[in-house]
């Protein structure tokens, strides 16, 4: 396995809608194992495909904490169908904004529809942190940021903050 490059805000992929699989298959399936690994290697509980450059409607997430048993998810051509009216404020933080969090309200539970890896049609009920996890990364694909999400001015500060951090490591 491979581990991928990470591509961070501001990079152009991550404003792209990202596009279809026409299936899935032993290569869309070594790309998927490629990002679980890539994720696992950061420390994510989720990646999408556009933010390792790929632009493709597949996510990986995995929401087990360290002491648990990895419990994979794998998901392509995934599509919200239905989403709670009921909302929950979670922080969030995207490996393609690293070391920064901000807190976003998105609706409490949703059901997802995608393809498996093994390319069946499921159906998901996600609650809880795994419903903030799949809407955070279903938005990848529509080149939308967690950051979108927040007003303006967080945002504004949370940019800057994240330009500062970079500007220290560079020396
Ligand atoms: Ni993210």
């Amino acid at each position: 396995m491979v581990k991928l490059k990470v591509y961070e805000y501001p990079h152009p992929i991550l404003k792209k809608k990202a596009q279809k699989v026409d299936k899935v298959d032993d290569e869309l399936r070594a790309f998927m194992d490629d990002m679980l690994e890539t994720m696992y290697a950061y420390n994510g509980c989720g990646l999408a495909a556009p933010q390792v450059g790929i632009s493709k409607r597949v996510v990986v997430i995995d929401i087990a904490r360290e002491d648990e048993e990895p419990n994979p998810l794998y998901m392509a051509n995934p599509e919200i169908v239905w989403k709670s009216e009921e909302t929950e404020v979670c922080e969030e933080g995207c490996l393609s904004l690293p070391e920064m969090r901000a807190e976003v309200e998105r609706p409490a539970s949703v059901k997802i529809r995608y393809l498996d890896y093994d390319g069946n049609e499921c159906e998901l009920l996600a609650e809880d942190f795994l419903a903030v996890a799949a809407q955070h990364e279903l938005d990848h694909l529509d080149g939308v940021l967690y950051i979108d999400h927040i007003s303006r001015l967080k945002r504004q500060m949370l940019v800057k903050k994240l330009e500062k951090s970079r500007g220290q490591k560079r020396g």
